[in-house]
C-alpha cells in the first residue's frame, strides 16, 4: 500500500504564557492510498484542530507532517497554498459554495486553481456531475439547491482536481440522518474510486461501520480502534 500522508509526533497547543492549552499531545499516524478513516471524539477534543493541520491550514506546535514523502513547510505560505490546491480537497459542515457563481463555476474554479487545462476541467466536471446526479443543477446557483444537493456539489468540488487527500469536517451535521448517510456513502464511494485518502470527522457513531479505520481523540491522545470490535460495541451500546 502506498503511503500518502504521515504525522510524526504532531502536538498542538493554543495560547501563550500561563494560559496554554495542550490540545494534541503526540500524534503519530500514517495514511495509505484509498483508505477511509473516521475521526471521533468529544466536543473540544481537537478533531478540527487535527484536520486543520492535516489540511495544511494550521501549523503544529511540534512534529512534522509529510505528504507524499515531502515534509510540509508551514512557514512558507506560497508552498502551503500550492499543496492545498494540488493535493487536498475539503468538505465542511456547510458546503461553503460561492453564492454568486453557478454550480459549474464553483467547480471549475478549483480546477483552474490547480492549473488544470480547460478540456480536462470540462471532462472532470461532466463526469462528476453525472456520478453525483447533479447534471440538472449545473447552471443553478447554490441557494437554489437543497442541503443534500449542496453537499453533493461539495463532494464534486473536493474531488475535481484529483487530490490525493480529502478531508471532511462534520459534512453531515446540517442534514437529516438519511440524507447524511447517503452523502457519506457517496463520499466514500467516490473517494475510493479515486484512490484518495479520506478523513471524515463526525459526531454520528452510526456512520462508523462504513469506514476502514476508526480514530478517536480524548484528552489530547489519539488512538485507533479495531474496526469490527468498535462497530459491534457501538451497536450494542446504542439505545
Ligand atoms: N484558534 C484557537 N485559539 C485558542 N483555542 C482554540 C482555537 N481553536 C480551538 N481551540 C481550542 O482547542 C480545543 C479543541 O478545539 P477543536 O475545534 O479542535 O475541537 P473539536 O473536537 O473539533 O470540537 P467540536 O466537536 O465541538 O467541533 C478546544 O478547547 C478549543 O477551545
Ligand atoms: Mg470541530
Amino acid at each position: 500500500m502506498k503511503s500518502i500522508m504521515t504525522c510524526k509526533g504532531i502536538a498542538k497547543s493554543y495560547g501563550t504564557g500561563d494560559i496554554v492549552e495542550l490540545v494534541l499531545k503526540r500524534v503519530d499516524l500514517e495514511f495509505f492510498e484509498g483508505q477511509a478513516s473516521v475521526l471521533v471524539g468529544p466536543s473540544g477534543s481537537g478533531k478540527t484542530t487535527l484536520l486543520s493541520i492535516l489540511g495544511c491550514l494550521l501549523a503544529p506546535s511540534e512534529g512534522q507532517l509529510l505528504i507524499a514523502d515531502d515534509t510540509v513547510n508551514f512557514s512558507d505560505k506560497s508552498s502551503l497554498t500550492e499543496v492545498r490546491r494540488q493535493k487536498l480537497g475539503f468538505i465542511f459542515q456547510h458546503a461553503q459554495l460561492l453564492p454568486f457563481l453557478t454550480i459549474e463555476e464553483n467547480l471549475a474554479i478549483v480546477g483552474r486553481n490547480a492549473g488544470m487545462q480547460d478540456d480536462d476541467i470540462k471532462q472532470r466536471l461532466d463526469g462528476l456531475l453525472h456520478r453525483l446526479e447533479l447534471k440538472a443543477m449545473r447552471y443553478k446557483h447554490p441557494a437554489q439547491l437543497s442541503g443534500g444537493q449542496r453537499q453533493r456539489v461539495a463532494i464534486a468540488r473536493a474531488l475535481l482536481h484529483r487530490p490525493s487527500i480529502v478531508l471532511a469536517d462534520e459534512p453531515t451535521a446540517a442534514l437529516d440522518w438519511n440524507t447524511g448517510k447517503t452523502v457519506v456513502e457517496l463520499l466514500l464511494e467516490q473517494a475510493r474510486m479515486e484512490k484518495a485518502v479520506l478523513v471524515v470527522v463526525t459526531h454520528d457513531t452510526r456512520m462508523l461501520p462504513l469506514f476502514d479505520r476508526i480514530l478517536s481523540i480524548a484528552d489530547g491522545i489519539l488512538s485507533e480502534q479495531a474496526q469490527t470490535a468498535a462497530a459491534e460495541n457501538i451497536f450494542y451500546t446504542q439505545p
